[in-house]
């Protein structure tokens, strides 16, 4: 049977940094609150006209860089987003004429911080059916959508892209092992931009009403959040026979360090096991999974063969988690 193996990762962060200390000069609040609440200290931020295609371009031409794949090999491009440079065109055809990959065809998908899981599995889906080269990305510019007013939100999220190559294998030592994902539409009140969409487009008023921001009630999301991101990582292990210390690495979606507890202990995992860097980056919203699994693969904290879980939570309500092999890792 022929399954689709992550045979390489490669992440990119903007260089600009937002400190915690650099947020107390612009809204009321303060590192201490910041870092006791949701383990945040710093954040990166897109510089002034970067957007979502282009810190995916820096991830995918480091991507090809360490596999030794050239851009005319992709088969596809699927971008998971909600932060698109424009609503269409879509992200994935930017990428594709930027890079150049002649041959790919490819298209966005929007699943907020659970993006990444849903595009894993359509990525997979086409290298199951006959596509060789699939580059997966996650990627957000929260800062174009947040209020640097509002201290509820603006503090939590930054930017950042990560890409995944899939590649077919019959080698059951490697690839995606299962998937369970989860869209609950009445979530939606708890999480969204109100407008710039088909309900309400742009108008002065809408700009008046600062209605182009993400909006959040930040306790209804935490709740299900803690619920759901902990279920979801306990139920995939137990459908399909697995113990917390059969997985190398458990890459939670970085959301805050507080649901990711709850989720790390409701499964039986031990520190180590749990990547956490939301420090460093904040919520990247469909960038964390990506960036978590070019980290650990950088740090050596993972192998070829290596059981990884990832878990998410995010806006629709969505969420999920997937188990895999990582590997085999393709080399330049
Ligand atoms: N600095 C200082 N105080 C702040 C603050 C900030 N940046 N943001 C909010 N506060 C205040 C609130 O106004 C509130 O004050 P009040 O009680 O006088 O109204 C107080 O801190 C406590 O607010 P509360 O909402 O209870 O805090 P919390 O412990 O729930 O943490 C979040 C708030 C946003 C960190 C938390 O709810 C959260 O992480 N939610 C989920 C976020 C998320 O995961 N979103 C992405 C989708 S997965």
């Amino acid at each position: 049977m022929i399954n689709a193996a992550i045979t390489g990762v490669a992440s990119y962060v903007p260089e600009k940094v937002l400190t915690n200390f650099d947020l107390e000069k612009i809204v009321d609040t303060n590192d201490e609150w910041i870092v006791s609440r949701t383990g945040i200290r710093e954040r990166h931020i897109a510089a002034e006209g970067e957007a979502s295609s282009d810190m995916s371009v820096k991830a995918i031409e480091r991507l090809l860089e360490k596999t030794g794949v050239k851009a005319k090999e992709i088969d596809a491009i699927i971008v998971a987003t909600v932060t698109p440079d424009m609503l269409f065109p879509s992200t994935a055809a930017l990428i594709q004429e930027k890079i150049g990959a002649s041959k790919a065809w490819g298209y966005d998908l929007s699943g907020a911080c659970s993006g990444f899981l849903f595009a894993l599995k359509s990525g997979s889906a086409l290298v199951q059916t006959g596509h060789k080269k699939v580059i997966v990305v996650g990627v957000d510019t929260m800062s174009s959508i947040l209020d640097y007013t509002d201290r509820n939100t603006c503090i939590l999220f930054g930017d950042g892209a990560g890409a995944v190559l899939l590649e077919p294998t019959e080698d059951d030592r490697y690839g995606i092992i299962d998937n369970l994902l989860f869209v609950d539409g009445s979530g939606a009140d708890a999480l969204h931009m109100k407008a710039g969409g088909s309900r309400k487009p742009a108008t002065h008023a809408t700009v008046d009403a600062r209605e182009h921001y993400l909006f959040q009630d930040g306790r209804s999301v935490f709740k299900r959040a803690s619920l759901d991101m902990a279920k979801v990582s306990v139920d995939i292990l137990n459908k399909n026979n697995f113990k917390a210390e059969d997985v190398a690495i458990f890459i939670p979606h970085q959301a805050n360090k507080r649901i990711i507890d709850v989720a790390a202990r409701r499964a039986g995992f031990t520190d180590e096991q749990v990547l956490i860097n939301i420090d460093k980056y904040g919520n990247t919203t469909a960038g964390t999974l990506p960036l978590g699994l070019d980290e650990v693969v950088q740090e050596n904290r993972i192998k070829d063969g290596d059981l990884v879980l990832l878990a998410a939570f995010g806006a629709g309500y969505t969420w999920g988690s997937t188990l895999l092999r990582y590997g085999p890792t393709r080399k330049a």
